[in-house]
């Protein structure tokens, strides 16, 4: 465990510097730097960042937003599933990610807790869309938060990295992982 009072929250990283992280954590250009900056400009976004001695080292995005405004198959899964309508408001667990040196200590967990707690002051259910394979620390992660496994999506990023033409840092170009789709319903 590290001592989390060196730690910055909510620092103000460069856009090239989320895109360098991204880069090699999730692929070349999963992120491009015109997303980052939609991201970075839209409101609707809960945005948790993470520095150390003033180096970038991790992000969280978060997104409020509506059921009906996610991938056609995520919404299929969950209405049929959940009963939940399209129009339902929701927090998207977007993307997290940690550079390299710094994951397996602690950080991450303390990142996503962190920008819970930002999305917990809207009430709304939450869903998040993770890479299926065994290990995977965000699915512990938010497991623990209360998310639940709603289903699995075959080769989920398939035409999607073929299309932006990005590669997985997994699986290389185009990207065959199977996406976890899971949810939290509204606390109280
Ligand atoms: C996912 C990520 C943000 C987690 O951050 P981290 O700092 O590495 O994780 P932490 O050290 O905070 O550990 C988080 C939890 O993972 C679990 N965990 C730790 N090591 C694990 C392992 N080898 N296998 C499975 N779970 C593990 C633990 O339960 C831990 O919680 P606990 O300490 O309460 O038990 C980080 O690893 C990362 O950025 N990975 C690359 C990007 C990525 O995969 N993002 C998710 C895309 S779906």
């Amino acid at each position: 465990m590290v001592d989390i009072s060196e730690f910055v929250f909510d620092c103000k990283p460069e856009v090239s510097d989320i895109k360098l992280l991204a880069d090699i954590v999730f692929g070349q250009d999963y992120l491009t730097e015109s997303r980052i900056e939609e991201y970075l400009s839209n409101p609707n976004y809960i945005i948790t960042t993470l520095c150390h001695k003033d180096r970038f080292i991790g992000v969280s995005f978060l997104l409020n937003t509506t059921l009906a405004a996610l991938d056609e198959r995520v919404v299929e899964l969950i209405t049929e599933k959940f009963h939940w309508k399209k129009e339902q408001p929701i927090i998207l667990h977007h993307q997290t990610f940690l550079a390299e040196a710094y994951q397996g200590l602690g950080l991450g967990k303390a990142l996503v807790l962190h920008s819970e707690k930002k999305a917990a002051k809207e009430n709304l259910p939450q869903v998040s869309v993770v890479w299926q394979y065994t290990g995977n620390k965000l699915h512990t992660l938010l497991k623990q938060l209360g998310y639940k496994e709603a289903g699995i999506i075959p080769k989920y990023w398939h035409k999607d990295s073929l299309d932006k033409k990005y590669s997985c840092s997994i699986c290389g170009s185009p990207c065959n992982c199977d996406a976890l789709i899971l949810v939290k319903p509204q606390q109280r």
